[in-house]
Parts: structure tokens; sequence; C-alpha cells
């Protein structure tokens, strides 16, 4: 901010905005050719207070230049009718002929800066408005720097969730992959597990939390040995132990995180074959099983009747929502059924099944237990 002349005005701080009151018209014209001689171009000047603050709310200065001893509305008045953002610092040089050292006391807690006596010093004046205005840039400079380091932060702590949420998704698909190479049903059960909990009016963070943790529910399967899991045929009671194993498999990839997501993926992967009759693998009744287990158990189940999979062809949505709605108060709860019904009949259930077309392949054994037996004969859950 050199300039050859100490008082004239860089070209920076020439586009200043600066506002002058003073009630004598001689020292605003004064005050006037004084900066436009030093390079100043954006001046707003004018000798009634009450316009000062007009002005000021039009357009925010850099700069406030202000007379104490005025009529109607002193320099006091006008400091306290100005709205200043909470943040924002906007330098006032007091214009006063009073040197009462209790006056200046009480213009610098209103907010003055500085002060410069009247009559003027030109040199003076135009020194202490370029410090002042200087001072502004860098306060403007500090503001605009600090505002792009929290863009940056923000920007940064967003793709670091998206990173996450995209590493836990993969780590789905990698799950499923054995039995479902395309990954769908895994993003299927966890649209249709955050429409029926947007339906039941969960806020939409634990909506989105759903949406991205369902598709995790059987994680645990990753733990299954091959001869189980794509056994064709029936399995034996130890076998179906084994493949029960994947919920708390599960629980153990997933547990121990240190954000939500991690969390109620977790919950999902260690209840979603609860029951609400407590017929399911650990033995939770009703409201004991946590409500995201609920939910998926629900959307796990609809996905998979209306599927297909290797060893069975897809049944209707007709057949899986009757399905459903038999199961309620037995193996799903009740409100969640309705919930999932009344998506069902307002037709967003479509979107989902239209969004992931592709054929699905695999069949958890375990919904036998809901008398799918032309699939296959299973040992009862
Ligand atoms: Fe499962």
């Amino acid at each position: 901010m050199r300039n050859s002349h100490p008082a004239k005005a860089s070209p920076e701080l020439a586009r200043s905005r600066i506002l002058a009151v003073d009630d004598e018209a001689d020292n605003v014209r004064v005050l006037g050719q004084m900066l436009r001689w030093a390079g100043y171009q954006n001046l707003d000047l004018t000798s009634d207070p009450l316009e000062a603050v007009r002005l000021f709310d039009l357009q925010t200065p850099d700069l406030v230049l202000l007379d104490l001893h005025m009529p109607v509305l002193d320099g006091f008045g006008v400091m306290d009718r100005l709205h200043v953002r909470p943040g924002d610092w906007i330098p006032f040089l007091i214009l006063t002929g009073d040197l009462d050292p209790d006056v200046r006391e009480r213009a610098l807690s209103a907010g003055a800066r500085d002060f410069v006596t009247k009559p003027f010093d030109v040199g003076e004046v135009l020194q202490r408005i370029k410090n002042l205005l200087e001072t502004r840039q860098l306060h403007l400079q500090l503001r605009r720097h600090a505002e792009e380091l929290e863009e940056k932060v923000r920007e940064r702590t967003g793709q670091l969730a998206e990173t996450q949420v995209e590493i836990l998704y993969r780590l789905a698909i990698a799950a499923e992959h054995r039995d479902d190479v395309t990954g769908e049903h895994a993003e299927r059960v966890g649209a249709t597990a955050a429409l029926i909990a947007e339906e039941m009016g969960l806020g939409t963070e634990l909506v989105e939390l759903m949406r991205r943790a369902a598709p995790l529910h059987d994680v645990g399967k990753i733990g299954i040995p091959d001869a189980i899991l794509m056994k064709p045929g029936p399995l034996t009671p130890a076998e179906f132990e084994v493949m029960k194993a994947h919920t708390e498999i599960g629980t153990r990839i997933l547990g121990r995180g240190n954000f939500p997501l991690l969390d109620m993926a977790c919950e999902i992967s260690r209840s979603h074959h609860e029951r609400w009759d407590g017929k399911g693998y650990l033995g939770k009744i009703g409201e004991d099983i946590p409500l995201s287990g609920r939910i998926v158990a629900v959307a796990d189940v609809f996905d998979t009747i209306t599927h297909r999979r290797p060893y069975k062809e897809a049944r209707s949505s007709e057949v899986g929502l009757a399905c459903i709605r038999e199961e309620a108060g037995h193996h799903f709860d009740p409100e969640v059924v309705a919930a999932f019904l009344r998506v069902a009949e307002s037709g967003r259930l479509s979107e989902v099944a239209h969004r992931h077309s592709r054929a699905r392949e695999g069949f958890p054994r375990e919904l036998t237990a809901l008398g799918l037996q032309p699939f296959r004969e299973e040992s009862p859950v």
C-alpha cells in the first residue's frame, strides 16, 4: 500500500467507501475536496445525521468520518443507530473540536477508533484516514481468508464423509458378492429401509443413516464358508447355526466404530434377523429389538421375495406384500409393516424396484421360516 505521496490513497484504498457527516455544510465541502484530492472515489457526504444513518444502511462504508456535536442527532446518537453486522469492523474517525478526555473516552467506548481535532490539519486527517482504511483492508483480508478456510474444511469434511460412505457401500457389495454380484440387493434394501423410516416420521438425518447403513446388514456373510452360503441343497441344523453367525460376524466387523453410520450398521447387522414374536436369532422380543433392525427385516425379506435367485423365480410384488402383511405381529413389527404398506400403496416402492431392475441372485436361507418353501427346504429358524 505504498504511495509516492504519504497522504494520497493507493489504488486499492481509493476504492474504499467513505461516509462523512458533519452538520456544517462548509466542513462537509472541505472534507469532500480533501478526499477527492487524495484520490478517494466512493464518497457519501452529508450534513444530515439522519441521512448518514440511511446511507450507512444502504451501502456499508469502509470508514465513517463523524462529527460529534450535531443538532437533532449527535455523533453518539448516530453510532447508536448504525447497524454494524457482528464480526464486521468499520472504523469511526471522530471529527471534533472537543478535547475533553471524558468525551473522548465515551466516544472510544461507543466504537470510535481515532480522532482528529478541528480545525483540520489536512495532512494529519488524510494520514489517519489512510491508517484506518489499511487496517480495514487487513480485517477484510483476514475475514476472506477465514471464510475460504472454513469453506475448504467444509469441503474436505464432506469428501471424507462421502469416502466413508463409499467404502462402507463397497464393503456391503463385497459381502454380498458371492450371492449377489451386482450388490443391488444391498442398495435396494437401503432405499426401502429409508422410505419406511421416512414414512414412520424419523428425521432426515436418521433416514439418510438408514439409507447408508442398511446395505451393510449382511456384511457378516463374508465370514460364512462357500460350502454353506452357496450350498444348493438344504442346510443341516449345524450348517444353519454357522449361517446364523453372519449377524455376529457383522457385528464384530462393524462394532466399536466412532461414527453414527458404523454404529447404526452394526446395530442393523446384529438385529435384522430378530423377530417381533421373539423367535429370531437372539430371541429379542418386540421393542427390545432396535427399530433399525425391525425396519431392515421388512425391507430385506420383501426384496428377497420379489427378486430372482438361482434356485427360484422372483415372486410378484403382490405376493411379497401379502407375505409381509401376514407376518405383521409375528415376524415383523406391525407399525413397521403398516408404514411399509403405506409406502407401497403410494407407489414409492416401485421407484426402488425400477431403479434397480436387474435380476437378483442368492436367497437367505432363513427366509424359509416364512413358508417360502417353493424355493427349497430349509432348517427352521
Ligand atoms: Fe441376513
